[in-house]
């Protein structure tokens, strides 16, 4: 990363320059996975949009390509917009994405690859069929809430089935379509789901999960050994939530498990920023893996200053936790391969109030394994009933806010003198019933002492116990990201911060407590991290 371009990052991906938003149909095909995503060529704002390409080896480092598909035809002139890519019977890759038409309406097209045998898939032919699904004034869907076809799955029936994100009044839903071929489409009834109160669904996402497993399994697999999750993305709060819940084939429909809540207050991948994700199954590796568009928390002013806004999550490999209640997340391991300078810190008790700095690792770019232990759990502070909200509660109760157990965590990102930094850290609780409650937090109120933009704190819940004993924290740092996954991938927290001090050789990293009680770590690892070469 040139000097004047501090906040570019060095494994996180993004193209040389200009706007960049959703992930679109990642894929492996002959042994080549393939990144599409919305790009505008022109400038580092929204617009023009097309499907830019890069392919790679191992899902971190990058080759640029052409795009491949832009404004050609009549059914995407005004845009190429978010879709999705499924292999149909005999290994065939097509796409399916949304194109805004001349009158600006929102439909659904296909594009097929050119020549099968060129793994990298470089040239696409568009379906002379397009659009392939319309709306009309019979089928009554609102034509600007008519976008982001996923991945279709295929039914014991013969018939591919896919869902179409939407709204009616202010319900988001979830459009079913059928089709024999790929090719001639037909909706539905019914939508597979829909929820109340909950706006457009951009960018929905329906897969199967192993009950027993960390495998992923094929969009297709069926039976009593999976559970489905349906995903949307929120246009209204630009938050992503998720149910886990069962899909009948046969009635085509999806209702999620009781416990799991369909609204804005669900379950999220991300509770920070993360946006218009979509996953793959990696058939060589056997694991699903989710990506996610990161955006900018400056101004528009900003990024075209800079000249380029938004970067993606580092790949995850999603599975269902064992209690079947929420999924789990963790970077993929190819990451690893970008490690070097191990530091390891002996045992070391934090007692309360203090600050210990992890030295001999790059703070600008670093992956950092931290496992607290709680010696003692006798004073704890009390969970009053009303602190539902855990985000509320983290900008409450900041890392400056000293408790009993906790905050303690990381400060990433930090200057010399922690006059800017960005905090990652737990809170321990213990509720009406004297059960513990396990709180992570993002606190991104210091991470710049002179640039403003969107400081907002985040922060989750984690399912643990904490008198089991372990509660781990790994945070993956990259200039303007970290992104931070807190009980071993039960809950992720993920910020984008532009620190004017603590970059380049400025970059600090420090464990942290600042509660009464003493914490223990009993496990860190930290390493500097190479860069990746991406496009
Ligand atoms: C989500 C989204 C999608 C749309 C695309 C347009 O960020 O708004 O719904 O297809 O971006 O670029």
């Amino acid at each position: 990363t040139p000097s004047n371009q501090p906040y570019r990052t060095s494994f996180h991906f993004q193209p040389p320059k200009n706007w960049m938003n959703d992930p679109n149909g990642p894929l492996i095909y002959k042994g080549i996975y393939h990144l599409f995503y919305q790009y505008n060529p022109y400038g580092a704002v929204w617009g023009n949009i097309e499907w830019a390409h890069s392919t790679s080896t191992d899902l971190i480092n990058w080759v640029p390509h052409n795009p491949a598909i832009y404004p050609s035809q009549p059914s995407d002139i005004n845009g190429c917009w978010s879709g999705s890519t499924t292999i149909l019977p005999g290994g065939k890759p097509v796409i399916l994405y949304t194109g805004i038409n001349p009158q600006n309406q929102q439909v659904q097209n296909l594009a097929m690859p050119k020549n099968l045998s060129d793994p990298y898939l470089l040239e696409w032919v568009k379906s002379p069929q397009n659009p392939l699904m319309a709306p009309t004034p019979m089928n009554k869907i609102n034509a600007s809430s008519f976008r982001d076809p996923t991945t279709g799955w295929l039914g014991p029936d013969g018939r591919w089935r896919v869902i179409v994100g939407s709204k009616r009044r202010h319900r988001g839903m979830a459009i079913l379509y059928r089709s024999k071929d790929f090719i001639h489409w037909t909706k539905a009834q019914h939508p597979l789901h829909s929820a109340k109160d909950t706006g457009m669904w951009e960018c929905p996402d329906f897969y199967p999960v192993s009950s027993d497993s960390m495998n992923g399994v094929d969009t297709s697999m069926l039976g009593s050994s999976v559970k489905h999750v349906l995903k949307a993305s929120l246009d209204d709060t630009k938050h992503e939530y998720y149910t886990i819940g069962t899909y009948n084939h046969e009635k085509d429909i999806y209702t999620p498990e009781k416990g799991s809540v369909d609204s804005n207050l669900g379950l999220r991948y991300d509770y920070g920023k993360f946006y218009a994700s979509k996953t793959f199954f990696d058939s060589t590796k056997n694991r699903r893996v989710l990506w996610g568009w990161i955006n900018e928390s400056t101004s528009a002013a900003i990024d075209i200053m800079k000249g380029w806004s938004g970067v993606q999550a580092i790949p995850r490999k999603i599975w269902l936790d064992k209690s079947g209640k929420q999924l789990m997340q963790w970077p993929i391991a190819e990451i690893e391969e970008l490690r070097k300078n191990q530091v390891d810190m002996p045992s070391t008790m934090l007692k309360g109030g203090s600050v210990v700095e992890v030295s001999g690792v790059t703070g600008t770019q670093a992956d950092v394994e931290i496992v607290f232990e709680m010696p003692k759990l006798d004073k704890v502070e009390l969970l009053d009933p009303s602190w539902t909200n855990p985000q509320l509660l983290c900008s409450q109760k900041g890392a400056s806010v000293g408790g009993e157990v906790g905050p303690f965590g990381l400060m990433v990102l930090a200057s010399e003198g922690l006059q800017e930094f960005t905090a990652v850290f737990f809170r321990i609780f213990k509720d009406q019933n004297k059960k513990f409650v396990v709180l992570m937090c993002g606190d991104q109120s210091r991470s710049s002492s002179q640039l403003d933009y969107d400081k907002t704190t985040y922060g989750s819940f984690v399912d643990v116990d904490p008198v089991r004993g372990k509660l781990s924290l790994r945070s993956l740092i990259d200039h303007s990201i970290v992104e931070s996954f807190g009980g071993e991938g039960k809950a992720c927290i993920t910020a984008r911060v532009y620190p004017t001090m603590a970059i380049n050789g400025g970059a600090h990293l420090y464990t942290f407590n600042n509660g009464t009680q003493s914490v223990t770590i009993s496990k860190l690892s930290a390493w500097s991290m190479k860069t990746a070469q991406i496009n």
